[in-house]
């Protein structure tokens, strides 16, 4: 009787492990599926200038959110080993395609290859505004004719959305801050900034002509900070034109003193006021804009925002914080004032927060601690 009882107690625990086999089956057939449906829905978007400080950021934080991101970057500004880099944080790898937008064939023949991209977020061009002075041709010839390029493709591939990398530099010095959207665009003080306002016309015509194109045009502020991994940041080649990779350098030893550009301005401590917006909350604005052509939320085809924290800040202030930030003190001091730098700016950015549903979020010492952990990383400081 008893053999009869364990024998029953082992067919029925039989039964049980069978059945628990089956659903265990049946659910990794089922996961198996729907990342593969997960795969199938996944958009396609293109970056140029994906390597760059701003491109990278923007890729990481896109395929963070289920996009595929196909990268052009003709590597005269960056490197790379961002790629690898971009795939640590994400565990996935952007297409990659060295391409100089600036040049049509280039550009056409690798499109030719990734026919089923939906948008684009236009983010090569040339960007230093001192350079841009000593070679306005360089600046012309790469970003309008990378702009033509990129507007071409997109009517010849069918590829209906683009976010546009602009600048506040299209306001000049306002009269009046902080600057909506709708403040005067002002004479550009630099070959660069003049591109950039070229660049928003020549976007402005093609659209008017060709309706079914949609286009957010963002006019960042001062871009700062890093990836809070430190696997990607800033890399300005040679000596740093802008101030917070300066700041860093000279934070690491790199460089002996950093120059502040006039202390006689009208500001609170006389030197010059910008609105710096961490490069995470800048990344996610391209999405938040991307998304809004995505669901058909435009009010017009062409929209422009005004992408920073609405917090205007010295450069006393900004050395301030840092020094709070990251514990380590400063070597300044200050010198005349910079050529074609403009007294005070900063954003009213209330325009992107209800219509974009986006908010610039990271407090001003994280960002400036990321920026001096990637400067460690870079100069392999403890
Ligand atoms: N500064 C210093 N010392 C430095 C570097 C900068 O004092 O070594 C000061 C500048 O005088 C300015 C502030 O730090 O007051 C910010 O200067 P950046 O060079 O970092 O940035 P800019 O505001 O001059 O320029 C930035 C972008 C441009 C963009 C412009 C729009 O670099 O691409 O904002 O206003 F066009």
């Amino acid at each position: 009787m008893i053999f009869f009882e364990i024998l029953f107690i082992v067919f029925v625990i039989c039964i049980f492990l069978f059945f628990i086999k089956f659903f265990l089956s049946f659910w990794g057939v089922f996961l198996i599926l729907t990342q593969n449906q997960y795969i199938l829905n996944m958009k396609k978007i293109l970056v140029t200038g994906g390597t760059g400080f701003i491109g990278s950021h923007t890729t990481v934080e896109l395929i963070q959110k289920g996009y595929e991101v196909v990268i052009v970057d003709n590597l005269s500004n960056s490197n790379i080993n961002v790629i690898d880099n971009i795939e640590k944080i994400t565990n996935k790898r952007p297409i990659f395609g060295k391409v100089d937008v600036a040049d049509k064939n280039q550009l056409f023949n690798f499109l030719d290859n990734h026919k089923d991209i939906e948008s684009i977020i236009h983010f090569a061009a040339s960007k230093a505004v001192g350079e841009s002075v000593e070679k306005p041709l360089k600046y012309y010839s790469n970003n309008i004719n990378g702009v033509i390029n990129i507007l071409e493709a997109m009517k010849h591939f069918g590829i209906k959305n683009m976010v546009f990398s602009s600048s506040c530099t299209v306001y000049g010095q306002p009269e009046q801050l902080p600057v909506t959207e709708n403040s005067p665009i002002q004479p550009a003080t630099s070959p660069y900034g003049n591109t950039k306002q070229i660049n928003e016309e020549i976007i402005r015509d093609f659209v008017a002509a060709n309706p079914d194109f949609h286009c957010i045009a963002l006019r960042y502020f001062n871009p700062i900070g890093s990836h809070p991994s430190s696997l990607i940041g800033e890399l300005p080649i040679g000596v740093p034109a802008n101030l917070i990779p300066y700041i860093t350098q000279t934070a690491a030893g790199i460089r002996e003193c950093l120059s502040v550009f006039g202390n006689d301005y009208d500001t609170p401590d006389g030197t010059p006021i910008r609105d710096y917006i961490d490069i995470i909350d800048l990344a996610n604005a391209h999405i938040a804009a991307i998304n809004r052509m995505e669901d058909n939320k435009q009010k017009k085809n062409l929209e422009f925002f005004n992408i920073g924290t609405g917090n205007g800040l010295t450069v006393l202030q900004l050395i301030n914080t840092f020094e709070e930030a990251t514990g380590v003190k400063l070597n300044y001091k200050i010198v005349g004032r910079r050529a074609g730098d403009i007294e005070k700016i900063w954003a009213d950015a209330s325009f992107a927060n209800s219509e974009l549903g986006w908010k610039a979020v990271v407090p001003l010492k994280q960002t400036l601690l990321n920026a001096w952990n990637w400067q460690k990383r870079c100069a392999n400081i403890e």
